[in-house]
């Protein structure tokens, strides 16, 4: 008997969710004429049967799934407010309070009489769904961010893509920052992990990276810029991850609100403020923030996303649930989910990439 399988993405978008829907459905209906639930915004479709966003869930055909390999976004629509282990209601009062809403998400899973969940997300997506896991439900796992935060694999698709995205603002930047002898510093996505910063600050040669791994001292930026100056490159590059700290400091965020991640904010304009009070040199600061994240998918992540979503149906029809896909040394292959989401990759300060790019005379901040 063919499988009723359900899909979501969750989380945060970016590039190559689409592809990735592009292909399990490919695989599920062509291969093995599944029926394949689409559910809309992360698990809300579960949560609420009656919940109508703009996507809806749907039962998805072939013809859905048509031109969706170069689209960034999610058709399927996401939310990183769909928990069901601690899902934000509004009382009466317009007060907010988390309960547990996994026991109706379980019971809306068996009334649509699904087999299996395909589940695209992060750390918290992977978390969520070994949850379910825990509750009866089969999962497979699909590893997306543009952090590339996730231990288990070599690489999450949508982080090729931010990265070029990121350099390419960087050669940009670079054109006016040197017109006009400036310090610029363009602060990129990566909350926990430096990744992007990393890539995107080797890819577009910025002067000093600053990394949530590696604590910063602003001095240490200054003396670099003022070392520049000397030898008459009267301009300079600084990438700052929106997790960049200051030795003995904290991150620089708002105001958490319930049932959401906090929220990163002015890391760069930060360092910038510090810096002023130690150099001499105009400054101007650029937010990268969300256009990381859009557009079309990188054809890095097109390849990746869509070995994913093969594997990952493939997976779900040989009935091995409780996994993720994940990407090591060029293979696709199965990880255990708890395996995924048991520690994240971090940037390793003595890694082999971070010490070359010292060798290169880049500053960390340290
Ligand atoms: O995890 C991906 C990410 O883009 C982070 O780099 C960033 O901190 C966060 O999501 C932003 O989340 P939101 O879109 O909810 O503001």
């Amino acid at each position: 008997m063919s499988l009723r399988v359900a899909i979501n993405t969750g989380g945060g978008d970016c590039p190559g969710l689409n592809a990735v829907i592009r292909a399990v459905v490919t695989v599920g209906k062509e291969r093995y004429g599944w029926e394949i639930l689409g559910v809309e915004d992360a698990l809300s479709g579960l949560v609420d049967l009656d919940y109508r966003g703009p996507n809806g869930n749907r039962w998805l055909e072939l013809a859905d799934v048509r031109g969706l390999l170069a689209r960034g976004g999610t058709v399927l629509g996401t939310s990183n407010r769909s928990d069901p282990f601690h899902f934000v209601v509004t009382d009466p009062d317009g007060s907010t309070r988390e309960i547990d809403v996994s026991d109706r998400v379980m019971e809306n899973y068996a009334k649509l009489r699904l087999d299996a969940m395909v589940a695209i997300g992060g750390d918290g997506s992977m978390s969520i769904s070994a949850q379910l896991m825990g509750k009866g439900m089969k999962v497979v796992g699909v590893p997306k961010t543009i952090d590339n935060d996730l231990g288990a694999t070599d690489q999450t698709f949508g982080f090729d893509t931010a990265v070029g995205i990121a350099t390419e603002a960087l050669d940009r930047i670079r054109d006016t920052a040197d017109s006009h002898d400036r310090v610029m510093l363009v602060e990129v996505m990566g909350r926990h992990a430096g990744w992007i910063a990393l890539h995107a600050g080797l890819a577009g040669g910025a002067d000093a990276i600053l990394l949530p791994e590696i604590p910063y001292r602003v001095e240490a930026v200054a003396e670099l810029i003022e070392a520049r100056r000397a030898r008459g490159k009267n301009y300079s590059i600084i990438v700052v991850a929106e997790g960049a700290k200051p030795l003995g400091g904290a991150v620089s965020q708002l105001e958490r609100q319930l049932g959401e991640m906090p929220r990163l904010m002015g890391a760069a304009h930060r360092v910038a403020a510090q810096l002023e009070e130690l150099v001499d040199a105009p400054m101007r600061v650029t937010v990268l923030g969300h256009i990381q994240r859009g557009g079309s998918p990188s054809n890095f992540d097109r390849v990746l996303a869509t070995r994913y979503g093969v594997m990952a149906a493939e997976l779900v029809q040989a009935r091995q649930f409780g996994k993720m896909v994940a990407l090591r040394n060029g293979e696709i292959v199965a990880v255990d989910l708890k395996e995924a989401i048991a520690a994240p990759k971090l940037v390793d300060p003595r890694s082999q990439i971070v010490e070359q790019a010292r060798a290169l005379g880049v500053t960390f901040g340290e």
